[in-house]
């Protein structure tokens, strides 16, 4: 088995714009700051249990989640920094500056939150954030993949989205799963004026969100998300380009047709509904042949479905990925 599957069963409008904004060679990769990586957690050294779930109140406490495992994924590359992962951000809501996101979402508020989940059900819910947390979290550690060709290796805490579609009982007619981020002009400036269409939209074929590969996660690094990584809960997709990985979720449906995307109606010669990692399929304006690991000097080159090729290629059997980018 896999490394992230062990650590997951042992743990607990514009042309201009670019889903992830800039050209790989763009000025906006990270400064050498949040380059230089700081000490990642200490190993466990074991395996840790599943979870307590934490009380939560009206105000929740930081759940008491397990600190990180491993210290590298299982092709044996290292954690990115978590000082990187929350200083380097696409969250377009707040700002367009990768740098800039951190300072603008601080005050964030993301209690209380609830997500409602609906469409072709037979049992909608909503769910609060107790409810969430009541999930039994699982340590994933994954290579996230942004369509600019900068990647990361992230631990994050969560749970398969498939626990929670079991529970509303899709009907026969679902076919796909359509996300949305808050919309809140008041807290997310970027939603005051402007081109950019809000909410933030993602989608999933149903088979696609029914992987176990597929988690909502509420945390990384054994902390709960920061408001920049997409607090309280976000979506994690690790064979797709970052862009369907939607953060700050407040509703799911079950649809039958396949949901309108952000970054597919805004560019569509660009951003395709299935976005999976794929270094033979170039993007219209930069290759994605290679990839710049955050953290790393240099280029590595980039892996058929993010490196998850053997879990998720049947997915794709008998599709063109040159048409269904
Ligand atoms: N979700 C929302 N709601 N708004 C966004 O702008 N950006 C996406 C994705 N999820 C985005 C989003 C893009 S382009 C990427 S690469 C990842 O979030 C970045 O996640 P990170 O900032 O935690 O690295």
């Amino acid at each position: 088995m896999k490394r992230f599957a062990a650590a997951a069963a042992a743990a607990v409008g514009t042309g201009v714009l670019a889903a992830c904004a800039t050209p790989p060679t763009g000025t906006s990769e990270p400064a050498t700051s949040t380059d230089t990586p700081v000490a990642a957690p200490t190993a466990s050294g074991g395996a840790a249990p599943d979870t307590p779930t934490p009380s939560v109140g009206a105000e929740p406490t930081a759940p008491a989640w397990p600190t990180v495992s491993a210290e590298t994924d299982e092709l044996g590359d290292p954690l990115t920094a978590d000082q990187a992962i929350n200083s380097y951000n696409n969250f377009y809501e707040f700002t367009f500056s990768k740098e800039g996101v951190a300072q603008l979402a601080k005050d964030f508020q993301t209690h209380p939150w609830s997500i409602e989940v609906g469409g072709l059900v037979t049992n909608p819910r909503t769910l609060d954030l107790a409810d969430l947390l009541a999930y039994s979290m699982q340590e994933r550690i994954y290579r996230m993949r942004c369509v600019e060709a900068w990647s990361m290796v992230i631990p994050w805490i969560g749970f398969p989205l498939a626990k929670l579609l079991a529970e509303v009982e899709p009907t026969e007619e679902a076919q796909y799963v359509r996300f949305e981020t808050l919309y809140d002009p008041e807290q997310m400036p970027n939603q005051r004026g402007g081109t950019f269409p809000f909410p933030y939209v993602e989608g999933l074929r149903l088979d696609e969100a029914m992987h176990d590969l597929t988690i909502l996660a509420m945390g990384l690094y054994g902390k709960p998300l920061t408001p920049q990584t997409g607090a309280p809960i976000r979506l994690v997709v690790p064979w797709k380009y970052g862009f369907k990985s939607i953060k700050s979720i407040v509703k799911i449906d079950l649809v039958k047709e396949m949901p309108e995307t952000t970054w597919s109606s805004v560019t569509p010669s660009e951003y395709g509904f299935y976005a999976n990692v794929n270094p033979n399929v170039p993007h219209p304006r930069w290759s994605q042949a290679t990839e710049r690991r955050i953290g790393e000097s240099g280029r590595r080159k980039t892996l058929l479905f993010n490196g998850y090729e053997d879990e998720v290629a049947s997915l794709y059997e008998g599709m063109d990925l040159k048409v269904w980018f």
